[in-house]
């Protein structure tokens, strides 16, 4: 980064359990201490942009305005080929069921439903990545974005309980198992450092780390 940390406690800009966890089990090893913008109770702010980058901004810069501190944020989801993309920026929308909640077994099934629908039924037509764009923000409107990906494919029926949200139906190019049946160090598949990192969000990790966070 062009602007170093000098703040060991860093506010995870995110009401997502899952994704704060992962992001504590990231910045965990590298001696940070993660406090959640749902543990102090920020609002969520809308996500009005139409790509990782801005909504990633977006709630980054929320989370550093509200708590004075550098904030980290993840935007991520997931993008299918055959969807032209799609759920991409929209992919936890897709989970909404108009309760106010999320339903990720339903949103699997509408994935699963799309690609039937387009007769996408081989591993080559299932093709999909994962992105997540990581943004670190300061209180004073600096920010600083990565973005890592991975590729692989869609499989039905879900496989796995582990991990979160669209985990069980994405298999990593290369591995047997879904993200869903991997614990969460393999799926990460990274530690402070390794040269290579599997996950989306472990890839953005390590570009973030690897363009220095030392105060
Ligand atoms: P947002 O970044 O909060 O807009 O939402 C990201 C959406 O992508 C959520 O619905 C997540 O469940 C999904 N997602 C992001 N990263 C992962 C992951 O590592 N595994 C499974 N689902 C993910």
């Amino acid at each position: 980064m062009t602007r170093k940390l000098e703040t060991k406690t860093i506010i995870v800009a995110s009401h997502n359990a899952g994704k704060i966890r992962e992001i504590n089990e990231l910045i965990g090893p590298l001696g940070f201490e993660g406090k959640s913008a749902a543990e102090l109770n920020f609002e969520t702010p809308e996500e009005t942009g139409t790509t990782f980058e801005e909504n990633a901004m977006i709630k980054a810069l929320a989370s550093a305005k509200a708590s004075g501190m550098p904030a980290l944020s993840d935007d991520s989801g997931i993008a299918i080929d055959a969807l032209n993309g799609a759920p991409g920026v929209y992919t936890a929308d897709w989970a909404e069921t108009g309760d106010g909640t999320r339903d990720f077994a339903m949103a699997m099934e509408k994935v699963e439903k799309a690609l039937q629908e387009k007769g996408a039924t081989t591993p080559e037509a299932r093709t999909a990545r994962f992105v997540s764009v990581l943004c670190m923000a300061w209180p004073d409107g600096h920010t600083e974005t990565f973005r890592g990906e991975v590729e692989g494919e869609i499989v039905w029926p879900p496989r796995g309980t582990a991990g979160f949200g669209y985990d069980p139906i994405f298999q990593p190019k290369g591995h047997a198992r879904t993200f869903g049946e991997m614990t969460s160090d393999e799926k990460h598949g990274w530690k402070p450092g390794d040269a290579e990192a599997l996950s989306h969000r472990a890839r953005a990790f390590k570009l973030f780390v690897e363009t220095g966070l030392e105060a």
